[in-house]
């Protein structure tokens, strides 16, 4: 076989088959394959896309492409959360707590920003010690002992997805169906996870613009892990808006505390509600009306937050600053974003206030970037509200004054102002079982 060839067959438009899927990947993470090759093959397949068929061949060719984790020590079934990634979406910091505090293991592997979106990890690492790269015996050991553990991705785990990943992210193709339905399954199967909770974005802040590509790609990645043998369900959701009113590190986290006291901004709590009580009852807790109920009470009555508590401190984590968010750090500045006009909020691009986070210093633009855990956007008004000429729109934070003028500009671009009240979406657009 020789890579021009299969790049060719992908150029004008043909199915690959499963052999040549794996020579690909097998070749691709041995050295064999440079990446100038494989970046020509992410294009065509960007322009061409892949059958079903064929997804489901290179996402099990990503997750044979390294080691896999034997989770079989662990009690109870073993449940895994994903987001295709959006901004403000901290959803896994109030899920994942609330569903271990009502007995479902939550072994789970999470990524960084990608693009304009946040990552679960970098989150985490905001809070002072927490350590993201756990040997896989003490993760085992924590989730046993506490229900929950976040790692990030180990190294050895499904390799092929970790080198396409930077690849696409510097080569814009990211935001191809089989590419993320690949990426995303291929690293979900390598760990030994019994149901999967998918939380697909769609609108603006998201990979996948439009409803119908979101249910797409709902419905094939849900597909491709009942193929595997697991149990997996996927909501699609509504990332037109930011999630809550925090987009940046250490805003997130607090924001996530608050939403597990009871708290929270309204439409992160809506969804993270809903997410647990699916999560739940793919588990086998109850009907999903009995579900909710128990994830309401768990918020209620605190155990949320402990068990949140108690897994921060597990993983070295300063668990005093769960409890008192008012410890976390602002940033050195800090500077008012106005309404330049009145008007109804009629509209925002959700990618462009990413990008207006990142230029604050809460992402990263480059791989070896680092991140002010700090920076970021307090919102004060979202989509559909009312504001006055001159009234506060967000509160922005960096170490540095001189980005504020840049992430402002972006900010103000990525805001429509109208006279009339657009009408309200609902979070929740689709369930995929
Ligand atoms: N998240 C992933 O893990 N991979 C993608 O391709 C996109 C989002």
């Amino acid at each position: 076989m020789r890579t021009y060839d299969l790049i060719q067959k992908k150029r004008d438009g043909n199915a690959l088959t499963q052999e040549e899927i794996d020579w690909l990947i097998r070749g691709y993470v041995a050295g064999n394959i440079p990446d100038y090759q494989m970046a020509a093959f992410c294009m065509a397949v960007y322009f061409q896309g892949m059958t079903l068929e064929e997804t489901t061949a290179l996402t099990f060719a990503i997750r044979d492409s390294g080691d896999k984790l034997d989770l079989s020590e662990i009690k109870g079934l073993r449940v895994d959360k994903h987001s295709t990634g959006g901004v403000g979406d901290k959803t896994s910091l109030v899920v994942t707590p609330i569903v271990a505090s009502l007995g479902v293991k939550v072994a789970k592997m999470s990524g960084r920003g990608l693009g304009h979106t946040g990552g679960t990890i970098d989150k985490l690492e905001a809070i002072p010690g927490f350590k993201t790269d756990l040997p896989v015996s003490e993760f085992k050991k924590i989730v046993n002992e506490v229900g929950l553990s976040i790692v990030g991705q180990s190294a050895e785990l499904a390799p092929a997805d970790k080198l396409l990943y930077a690849l696409r992210d510097v080569t814009a193709t990211v935001d191809s169906l089989p590419l993320i339905v690949s990426s995303i399954m291929g690293k979900k199967l390598a760990a030994d996870d019994d149901c999967i909770v998918l939380d697909v974005k769609t609108g603006s802040g998201s990979f996948m613009k439009t409803l119908e590509k979101s249910r797409e790609l709902a419905e094939w990645m849900v597909e491709i892990g009942k193929r595997a043998g697991k149990r997996m369900m996927a909501l699609i959701t509504d990332m037109g808006i930011p999630l809550g009113y925090a987009i940046g590190n250490s805003l997130e986290v607090v924001e996530a505390i608050e939403t597990l006291k009871g708290n929270g901004p309204k439409d992160l709590t809506e969804l993270c509600v809903a997410l647990s009580a699916h999560i739940l009852e793919l588990a086998e807790k109850g009907s999903y009306a009995e579900c909710e109920l128990k994830v309401r009470e768990a918020i209620d009555n605190g155990s949320a937050l402990k068990t949140f508590a108690k897994a921060v401190a597990a993983q070295g984590g300063n668990a005093e600053w769960i409890l008192t968010p008012e410890s976390f750090p602002k940033a050195k500045y800090s500077y008012l974003v106005t309404a330049p006009e009145s008007g109804y909020i009629t509209s925002v691009n959700t990618e462009g206030y990413g990008v207006a986070s990142l230029l604050l210093g809460a992402g990263r633009n480059t791989k070896d970037d680092e991140i002010d855990f700090s920076a970021g956007i307090y919102l004060h008004a979202k989509t559909g509200d009312y504001v006055e000429k001159g009234a506060p729109i967000a509160t922005m934070y960096a170490s540095k004054q001189e980005l504020f003028a840049s992430a402002e500009e972006k900010l103000l671009d990525s805001t429509a102002i109208g006279k009339t009240a657009p009408i309200a979406q609902p979070l929740i657009l689709d369930v995929v079982e």
